[in-house]
């Protein structure tokens, strides 16, 4: 009955028990994650995704600091419900350059992976002034404020640094630039040449055109608010990459 017998030893000896368990355990997760440290990339390359802008960066931040994540999530998931109401579920790669990710599995408003270019400018600064203006059932707290205070870029090359140092490819170009480029996303009259700078260093990352948006997001010419940022930010999420043109595996049939 050989070896049978012996499992007598792990029945009445709990550390022995506890040893083995580990070590079968061990096995099975060694077993899922070696593979990772082994492949160069376990991310599928997506074109036109590229780092955020000086001024995208400062409106997720803002996005941050007041919470948003607590109440939306930014992933799509691949269920036909989700992907019939918000579009295309969310790719690993779309949210390659997000530090904290934003994911999220919790949601009391909706998702939000998705929502640049869904609605206008106005329509953002209107709903973060007074979200019930414009959506009377809406438990969305309003943020008026954030049109009132003017945005305090001081920090953003170190904020652009700080993202370099977690594998975001920013350039040093980008780097030395961040503070004119921010300026010029959003006040396009006043910094025409920087303008163009800001578009082809940020085109040129992205191998796509046409992801820099450019214009005075709040619409108050006269200085940049947080607002300005935060509109930025969210109308360009989901905007990075062309699903027109993106073709994969059709995992799950949803059209
Ligand atoms: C207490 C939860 C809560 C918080 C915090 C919150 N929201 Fe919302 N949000 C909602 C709810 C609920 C809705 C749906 C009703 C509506 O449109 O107002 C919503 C809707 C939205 C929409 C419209 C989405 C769509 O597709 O129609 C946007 C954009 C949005 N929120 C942005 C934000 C931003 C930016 C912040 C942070 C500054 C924020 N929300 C904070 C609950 C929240």
């Amino acid at each position: 009955m050989g070896l049978l017998n012996k499992h007598g030893v792990f029945e009445r000896h709990s550390l022995i028990l506890t040893i083995g368990i580990l070590i079968t355990v061990s096995i099975g997760g060694l077993i899922q994650m070696a593979p990772l440290f082994y492949m160069e990339n376990t991310i599928e390359k997506v074109e036109g995704m590229r780092p955020y802008t000086p001024l995208e960066v400062a409106g997720r931040n803002i996005y941050l600091r007041e919470g948003c994540y607590v109440c939306h999530s930014q992933m799509v998931r691949p269920l036909r419900d989700e992907v019939e109401r918000y579009g295309h579920y969310s790719l690993a790669a779309e949210s390659m350059y997000d530090h904290p990710f934003q994911w999220g599995s919790k949601r009391t408003g909706p998702d939000l992976a998705r929502v640049g270019g869904k609605y206008s400018d106005e329509w953002h600064v209107d709903h973060l002034i007074d979200p019930r203006a414009l959506v009377p059932e809406s438990i969305m707290p309003p943020y008026a404020f954030l049109a009132e205070k003017s945005l305090d870029f001081r920090n953003i090359q170190d904020d652009l640094k700080a993202l370099r140092a977690v594998g975001v490819p920013y350039t040093d170009e980008m780097i030395e630039n961040a503070s004119m480029d921010l300026r010029a996303q959003v006040d396009p009259d006043i910094y025409f040449d920087e303008q163009d700078a800001l578009v082809a260093r940020y085109t040129e990352a992205s191998g796509r055109e046409g992801t820099v948006q450019i214009r005075d997001f709040d619409q108050d010419p006269d200085r940049i608010t947080e607002m300005d940022a935060l509109v930025a930010y969210l109308q360009m999420t989901g905007t990075l990459v062309d699903f027109s043109t993106y073709e994969a595996e059709d995992l799950m049939n949803a059209r």
